[in-house]
């Protein structure tokens, strides 16, 4: 028995996700976010066909991204790590991940909005290489009835 810390998993491997583990994939949701995806909204973006990957280590979630595919671009609209599993590199193995598919697919962006506060992603999009392009006015819903700006980010793939 190895009791010397924390569980790190190492075996990941992504899998399509499907409606069958959406209870799982909403429980980290929900743990992420103030304002998360409902099933609906998960449901809406497997049916409309976007790209949706889960990682997974054994029967355990890591993360999970979401992405619509449009002409010669990509829109990544959800990208999640289960908070027990930050800090260990899964959003850039995902992101690695998703600009690898978007190439395949002959896209030349890769596009996203991130909240003006949500310093954390600001530094991981970076870090890939997106770049900031704009702002979207009180894009996203916020704690107290208010709205948060969006910063519009894009990779050159
Ligand atoms: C954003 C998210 C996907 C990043 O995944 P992660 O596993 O936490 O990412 P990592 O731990 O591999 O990397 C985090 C990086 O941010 C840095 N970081 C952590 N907190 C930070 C902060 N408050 N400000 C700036 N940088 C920060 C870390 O130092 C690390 O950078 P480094 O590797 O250069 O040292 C994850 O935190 C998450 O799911 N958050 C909630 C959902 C979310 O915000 N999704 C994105 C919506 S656009």
């Amino acid at each position: 028995m190895n009791d010397s810390g924390p569980a790190v998993a190492v075996e990941a491997q992504f899998q399509d996700l499907q409606p069958a583990q959406l209870d799982a994939v909403l429980a980290v949701e929900q743990s992420a976010y103030a304002h998360p995806w409902n099933r609906t909204n998960f449901l809406d973006a497997l049916q409309s066909g976007y790209q949706a990957q889960m990682l997974v280590a054994a029967d355990v979630v890591l993360g999970y991204f979401i992405a619509m595919e449009g002409v010669e671009e990509v829109h990544l609209l959800n990208i999640t790590v289960a908070p027990a599993y930050r800090g260990q590199g899964w959003s850039r193995v995902m992101l690695d991940a998703l600009a690898l598919w978007s190439r395949g697919r002959g896209a030349q962006w890769v596009w996203l909005e991130v909240r003006v506060g949500n310093a954390r992603a600001l530094h991981v999009y970076e870090a890939q290489g997106y770049q900031r392009v704009g702002y979207r006015k009180a894009y996203y819903p916020a704690d107290g009835g208010q709205r948060e700006d969006a910063v519009v980010m894009c990779l050159r793939l």
